[in-house]
């Protein structure tokens, strides 16, 4: 086991990678904090959790709402009292020629896939500090490393997530906190499926992995099998261009 007795929080676990990510920590022992917008959906996950024998708490948050974000973090802390890793999963995607692209559209993305990573990380890395340990682990895409064609706001949203991780990981690491981030390729999930790209990106002749591929990254960076990786990015895709 190698996250026994550690307190790991997910976000937008109820589904895809986030869901994939949480039943991972579980089966190597952390106590997983699943957030999400839709309790019935955590609740799922938690079961799927419980019924491998692993330990879950569902906490509704939704990651554009700074106020919530600090209720939450705050009533983890309260119920187990300490936060050792942070996954930043939630995210979202709408595809659409870049002229076309409403400026709200833009918007709507930034605050949900990079807003969210800064506001959820300045939440949870006080008590990292207190703590002197933890690690973060912020998922962003290969959209971040070469932009994908009608997904401008996508892409550009991602590419943030990765400076953000380089940034704050260099700031923090002399207080023992590790923050990294994954870049996944193509990943067989909702959000995917529902893709306008997706024959554009498969054409390219890249895989689909499944969300385990990912869970199986984010619990390299979480634990300490990647002790000495800090502010760096694990790029998961099997092939190197759109
Ligand atoms: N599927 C892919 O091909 C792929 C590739 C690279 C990166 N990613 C990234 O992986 C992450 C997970 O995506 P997925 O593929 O599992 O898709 P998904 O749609 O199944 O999961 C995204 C999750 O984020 C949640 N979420 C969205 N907005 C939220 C909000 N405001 N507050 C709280 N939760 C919110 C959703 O409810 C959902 O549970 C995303 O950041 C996505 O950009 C996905």
């Amino acid at each position: 086991m190698l996250l026994e007795g550690r307190i790991a929080v997910v976000t937008g676990a109820g589904t895809g990678i986030g869901k994939a990510v949480a039943l991972k920590l579980a089966g190597e022992g952390a106590t997983v904090c699943l957030l999400g917008r839709t309790e019935a959906r955590l609740r799922e996950a938690g079961q799927e959790i419980a019924a491998r024998g692993g330990a879950w708490a569902a906490y509704r948050c939704d990651v554009t709402d700074a106020a919530q974000i600090g209720e939450t973090v705050a009533r983890i802390l309260d119920d187990h009292g300490r936060i050792d890793i942070l996954v930043n999963n939630a995210g979202i995607s709408r595809e659409m020629p870049f002229l076309d692209m409403p400026v709200e559209t833009f918007d709507e993305i930034l605050v949900t896939n990079l807003r969210s990573v800064m506001l959820v990380m300045k939440a949870v890395l006080p008590a990292m500090v207190r703590q002197q340990s933890g690690s973060v682990v912020n998922i962003g895409s290969g959209a971040a490393l070469r932009g994908l064609p009608g997904s401008a706001a996508y892409s550009a949203s991602k590419a943030g997530v990765v400076a953000l991780t380089q940034a704050v990981g260099d700031e923090l690491r002399p207080q023992g906190i590790r923050i990294n981030a994954i870049c996944p390729g193509p990943v067989d999930t909702e959000l995917f499926r529902k893709s306008e790209r997706r024959a554009f990106i498969l054409q390219a002749g890249g895989d689909l992995f499944d969300p385990e591929s990912v869970a199986n990254g984010v619990l390299f960076l979480a634990s300490d099998l990647s002790g000495c990786t800090n502010s760096q990015t694990l790029v998961m895709r099997g092939f190197n261009r759109w």
